[in-house]
């Protein structure tokens, strides 16, 4: 078993890591305090490669490995997961899904704008009543000959403004049930299509995140991504490896908080020593490292099996779930430590501990990672 990184892997991480210190760091707090969209900093993570970062370099991405991925999240996201969420949908989620679905011209079309990062793209499956029970879609494509006509409305979309591309699931036979869900590739700016206000977010609060409704919208019959009928499975496998990219989200906003705590702990002095030589905070801080090192190894054991070609349903569920548990208790206990400093925006940890309650909500709560997680111990399919 090799635990060292490769060269590239690590020259990856550090202009990760240079780009968000020096760069996503300067006007972070403005930005979540009036729910900016961070458009220059997508630009820029684009023209580092990191928009289309597994996207084949025949596609215009950067053929990168998961890894990679993992350790280019990682970093961007202890500084600002609100960016960093932007990233992961557009990478793991909508060119995955056209890359490793989509026909040849579906991919000339619309995967190769989108590993530039010259659009961005959205993953709609979420509805007013279908958010983990994702069966139950109720947004239709009619069968129409040569088109589908779209109707519904999607909810919790991230990217649902600036997204110039959105992968919608829409139900095509309901008496299939989830048999009869498909996946179209649908330009935003069909007719027929509106968005809803931007949502007002406890965190992630510079990202996108909106209501899209469809009303007749004509969707040529080329845009259908597999064969009829494909769109739920297409969801379920897209998900598996959107989940090492929120895993990895929840990741940086551990390490994040945890290398603020350290920092801190150092400085800080109370009852005439650095708080760092109490007791109560140095535990706290081991604590924190232990779990930011298993989050670690799960986000990459998940990469690397995907990496390798092999299953990884399993472990991205685990390193989902671990992560996002992990990332919420140290982003807390992080404001403990750092006391009222901690619950003012100057520290950062308060808004860290805002991101990190929503990387156990998206992308299957903390409960269905358990469910994928169970279902394969349990032999329930
Ligand atoms: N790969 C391939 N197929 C899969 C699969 C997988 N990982 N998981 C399930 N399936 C298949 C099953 O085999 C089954 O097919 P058959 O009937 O042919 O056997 C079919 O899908 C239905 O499966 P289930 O009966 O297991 O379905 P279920 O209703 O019990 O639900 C679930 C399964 C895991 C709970 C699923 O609904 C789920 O993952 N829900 C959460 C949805 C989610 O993560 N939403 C996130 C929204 S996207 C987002 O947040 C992006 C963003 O903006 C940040």
């Amino acid at each position: 078993m090799n635990f060292e990184f490769t060269e590239e892997q690590l020259m990856i991480q550090q202009a990760a890591r240079d780009y968000a210190q020096r760069e996503l760091i300067q006007d972070v707090i403005e930005r979540d305090t009036h729910s900016i969209y961070p458009s220059k900093h997508v630009k820029a993570l684009a023209e580092l490669g990191f928009m289309g970062m597994m996207v084949s370099p025949e596609y215009d991405g950067s053929g990168m490995d998961t890894i990679s991925y993992v350790l280019a999240m990682e970093e961007i996201s202890k500084i600002d997961a609100s960016t960093s969420v932007i990233m992961s949908v557009n990478n793991s989620l909508v060119c995955y899904g056209i890359e490793h679905f989509g026909t040849e011209e579906q991919k000339q079309k619309y995967l190769r704008p989108l590993a530039r990062g010259e659009k961005i793209g959205a993953f709609l499956l979420s509805e007013p009543e279908a958010g983990s029970d994702a069966t139950s879609q109720r947004t239709t494509a009619e069968d129409k000959g040569d088109y589908y006509l779209l109707n519904g409305t999607k909810n919790w979309i991230t990217n649902g403004n600036t997204a110039g591309t959105y992968l919608v699931i829409a139900q095509t036979h309901p008496e299939k049930g989830h048999k009869g869900i498909n996946v179209l590739i649908v330009d935003r700016d069909s007719a027929g299509i509106s968005v809803g206000p931007h949502e007002d977010k406890m965190g992630m609060r510079s990202s996108d995140t909106h209501s899209v409704m469809f009303t007749d919208v004509k969707v040529p019959k080329e845009n259908r991504i597999g064969e009829d009928g494909f769109g739920f499975k297409f969801a379920m496998k897209t998900l598996e490896g959107g989940r090492i990219g929120i895993a990895a989200q929840a990741l940086g906003l551990a390490s994040g908080a945890m290398e603020r705590s350290i920092k801190y702990a150092q400085e800080r002095k109370a009852f005439g020593i650095e708080i760092a030589k109490h007791q109560s905070v140095a535990f706290k801080i081991a604590e924190m490292a232990i779990k930011v090192e298993n989050a670690r190894n799960l986000c990459l054991k998940a990469a690397w099996l995907k990496d390798q070609g092999k299953p990884y349903g399993y472990a991205s569920a685990m390193a989902k779930y671990y992560a996002a548990e992990a990332a919420m208790w140290i982003t807390t206990e992080a404001v403990q430590i750092h006391g009222g400093y901690g619950y003012v925006k100057e520290y950062h940890v308060e808004r860290l501990m805002r991101e990190a309650k929503l990387t156990q909500i998206y992308e299957g709560t903390s409960e269905i990672q358990k469910i994928v997680i169970s279902r394969e111990l349990l032999h329930i399919h």
